[in-house]
């Protein structure tokens, strides 16, 4: 709020995107002194910290930009957060580079209304480096279905969330589904109706299309340097905006509100 402020007695809101959204959903299990903190992921099951449920990678994407997009609109389509960098990237000018395989869309077509659906066929949920879940938005009728290969067990058992362990963990103490877990989210968003070739006719020839993706997917993938590494995810003071005296930049501006 007090950035959209700003943007508005400056006289910039009307040239600025704001894109408001989360890096993952509620992380269920976080709590203090018996109180609950973890956030709510309504319907959707999971949070934090599982690749695969819809409540830990289903999140808010609010975009306001009224000099290009209309307010109000509500677009009910599968997107990723990789898709900032080929938008932001067109929005500036800026050309993508072709070394690689860049599996994310510019989302302006969808959001200024001159694509009706997301160009994203499939969509592949990990969970750290393991393929837990994949999405498959089928074009043709706009289904969007997701199959689980591994999910989490939570303890206790049917609580929603790994309460015991503290987080969810993404090899250890996990059910593989073979064949996988199928559901038609358009449906079924809280993913609690798993299909099988008994009520679903199509279960086979779904399944078999999404592992064909998964095929294709894996051929694109090339190691590449550890981003995460110990070292780079050091406090580093000078990288961080100082709000002290340098060094001493810590602080906790959420004090003050
Ligand atoms: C922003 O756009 C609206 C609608 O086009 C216009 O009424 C308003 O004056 C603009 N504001 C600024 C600061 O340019
Ligand atoms: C996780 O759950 C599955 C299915 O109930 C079970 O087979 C497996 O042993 C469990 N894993 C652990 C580590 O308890
Ligand atoms: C998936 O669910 C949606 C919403 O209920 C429905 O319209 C669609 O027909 C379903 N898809 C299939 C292939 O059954």
């Amino acid at each position: 709020g007090k950035i959209l402020e700003v943007l508005d007695q400056e006289g910039l809101a009307n040239h600025t995107l704001i894109y408001f959204t989360s890096d993952h959903g509620g992380s269920l299990e976080v709590q203090a002194r018996g109180a609950q903190l973890g956030g709510w992921n309504g319907v959707y099951k999971g949070g934090k910290g599982m690749g695969g449920w819809e409540g830990g990678i289903r999140v808010p994407g609010i975009f306001r930009w009224p000099a290009a997009l209309e307010a109000g609109r509500v677009i009910d389509e599968p997107t990723s957060l990789m898709d900032i960098y080929p938008t932001l990237s067109f929005i500036a000018g800026g050309i993508l580079p072709v070394d690689r395989v860049i599996d994310r869309q510019n989302l302006m077509p969808l959001l200024e209304g001159r694509a009706r659906h997301s160009n994203h066929e499939f969509l592949f949920h990990y969970c750290g480096v393991y393929l837990h879940a994949v999405r498959w938005h089928q074009k043709d009728c706009g289904t969007v279905w997701k199959v689980h290969y591994v999910t989490p067990n939570f303890s206790l058992a049917g609580a929603g969330a790994c309460y015991a362990r503290g987080i969810c963990s993404c090899t250890r103490d996990v059910t593989y589904h073979d064949p996988p877990l199928l559901f038609n989210i358009s449906r079924d968003p809280s993913e609690s109706q798993p299909l099988s070739p008994d009520n679903e006719a199509l279960f086979d020839s779904v399944v078999q299309k999404i592992e064909e993706a998964v095929h294709g997917h894996r051929r694109t993938l090339a190691p590449a340097p550890q981003q995460l590494s110990v070292f780079n995810s050091l406090w580093k003071p000078w990288l961080q905006p100082c709000c002290g005296n340098f060094p001493l930049c810590g602080c906790d501006k959420e004090d003050d509100m």
